[in-house]
């Protein structure tokens, strides 16, 4: 790894990462050592648990996971293996009261406490019995959770780790308030950085979505955001042909209802919210070569008409579509022995990739050093 280090330090002035970072296990593993498993992922939205007792599962770096609202006010992040044996507790999603564990029978209520054991006397079970809980947070509809406990939220922080600068940037859209229309998970076949990179990237635009994009907004009008340490954007203005989008919350400028604001909580969410759609992909790397990819629709409309819905849902499948078949090409690139990176272009059209690429090697200097 140290020559892949060396590669990262000494690459020029505005220019991508070395192809090596996107096909390498040994990098993911890094990755995931030094930053996958310190820092926030998103795990879905809010209103996918509105009662009590609703909840999902997901697995995310191999860590089986239960999302379950506890109370009216609360959600929990629970470890979803069984404190017996190690059985995996709940599957898919549902309603329920408790987790009964298919195995044995051991049986959890919502905020993780062990309810029961058949057969096991009481003094034999130890305190540790109840199902670990991880931390969590909802910021703007979003759930969130992080593996390590030491983990401050960035929207905690008072350093440049901020989200205040993101939250001020899309305050007007209301994203807490948007109503879950679909969620889908699928496995793309290219490296987690290539993806957010590509959302980041309004280069692309209106070469890889010529029709679904760029009559709307072409790469032409792409219009970088400051970032910080945890968050980098974009704004996509439209066109002056565009449709305007007539439903959204008051509080929206006129200027603001005329652009999509897109967006990447670091390291892992990526999102476009606009004056009456929010899209969002949760990226969980699996491999160097695959992305388990959360992706889902909210509207600005409670109860907008199933045919609405289903063109925004349509949309956007095709736009994935798009961007999934052209990564997965780019992946074969990548792996090339003679794969190189020329300089990114400028600030409006990939200034996120280099704020993505600052904040990755900063978390990764720690682990460079010790491996030196
Ligand atoms: S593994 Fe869960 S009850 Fe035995
Ligand atoms: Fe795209």
């Amino acid at each position: 790894m140290q020559d892949l280090f060396e590669q990262i330090a000494q690459r020029p002035y505005g220019h991508g990462l070395p192809p090596r970072c996107y096909t390498d296990d040994r990098f993911l593993r890094l990755e995931t050592d030094s930053i996958l498993q310190h820092e926030w992922h998103c795990v879905g939205r809010v209103d996918e648990v509105p009662e009590v007792g609703d909840y999902f599962t997901i697995d995310i770096l191999s860590e089986p996971l239960i999302v379950v609202r506890k109370s009216e006010t609360e959600i929990a992040v629970l470890s979803n293996v069984c404190r017996h044996r190690g059985m995996p507790v709940a599957e898919g999603s549902g309603n329920t009261q408790r987790f009964r564990c298919p195995y044995h029978a051991w049986t959890y209520t919502l905020d993780g406490k062990l309810r029961a054991a058949p057969l096991v006397p009481k003094d034999q079970l130890q305190k540790n019995c109840a199902l670990p809980e991880f931390q969590s947070r909802c910021w703007q509809g979003f759930i969130f959770f992080c593996m390590a406990e030491e983990s401050i939220w960035p929207g905690d922080s008072k350093d440049n780790q901020s989200l205040k600068h993101l939250e001020a940037h899309v305050a007007n859209y209301h994203m807490g308030s948007m109503h879950s229309a679909i969620h889908f998970t699928e496995v793309w076949d290219c490296n987690w950085k290539s993806l957010v990179e590509n959302f980041l990237d309004g280069y692309h635009l209106s070469v890889v979505h010529p029709e679904t994009l760029h009559h709307l907004t072409p790469t032409s009008l792409c219009k970088k955001v400051t970032g910080s340490g945890s968050f980098t954007a974009y704004t996509a203005n439209y066109a002056g042909t565009a449709p305007a989008r007539e439903n959204h919350h008051p509080s929206l400028s006129a200027e603001q209802a005329r652009q999509s604001q897109l967006f990447c909580v670091f390291p892992a969410l990526i999102a476009s919210v606009s004056a009456d759609t929010l899209v969002y992909l949760a990226l969980h790397p699996q491999s160097a070569d695959k992305v388990s990819v959360k992706w889902g629709l909210s509207t600005f409309e409670e109860n907008l008409p199933e045919e609405e819905k289903r063109k925004r849902i349509e949309k956007w499948q095709k736009i994935n579509e798009e961007d999934h078949k052209i990564l997965k090409r780019l992946h074969t690139g990548l792996k090339s022995s003679r794969a190189g990176t020329g300089p990114l272009a400028g600030e409006n059209f990939e200034g996120t990739l280099s704020d993505f690429h600052h904040y990755l090697v900063s978390k990764l200097d720690a682990e460079t050093e010790c491996c030196a």
